[in-house]
């Protein structure tokens, strides 16, 4: 994971992010123990549901999906994401209303907390495979921010 402020550049540490609200973990994505840590975090917040996203440049009507994501929105639940393999950024608005950028790979997970701006893209290898966890009835809507 990198973590940086897009406006100066300046690095930013797991704690710094934590700060924000953001929460990073690295987990070693062994498919013998990674569901382990998953099921922690399950436990820990209350998601309860599962499932797997994978994006390639294959996708049917990728770029629209992408369009989506990458226009800056917020949920009212939590977005998180493991990442298995390939990549994707997520920008998230820190409390200062600044653009903190995420660059993600392969075992990383983070959760974006619920009414927190952000968006999110891939990067130019477009492919990322990632597990998200969520409440029972999760709330996605995006809301868009105007
Ligand atoms: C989402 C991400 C990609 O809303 O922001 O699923
Ligand atoms: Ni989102």
């Amino acid at each position: 994971m990198n973590a940086k402020h897009l406006q100066t550049n300046l690095s930013l540490s797991a704690d710094q992010l934590a700060q924000h609200g953001v929460v990073y973990q690295y987990i070693t994505p062994d498919p013998q123990t990674y569901q382990t840590s998953l099921d922690h975090w399950k436990q820990q917040r209350n998601y309860i549901a599962q499932d797997q996203i994978t994006l390639t440049p294959n996708t049917p009507n990728l770029e629209t999906l992408l369009e989506k994501f990458s226009k800056e929105h917020l949920h009212t639940d939590d977005e998180v994401r493991y990442i298995l393999s390939g990549s994707g950024i997520f920008d998230i608005r820190s409390i200062q209303d600044e653009w903190i950028r995420l660059t993600v790979h392969a075992g990383d997970f983070i959760i974006v907390p619920a009414n927190m701006y952000h968006r999110f893209t891939l990067t130019d290898e477009k492919k990322i495979d990632a597990i998200r966890l969520f409440k029972e009835n999760p709330s996605w809507v995006p809301i868009y921010r105007t």
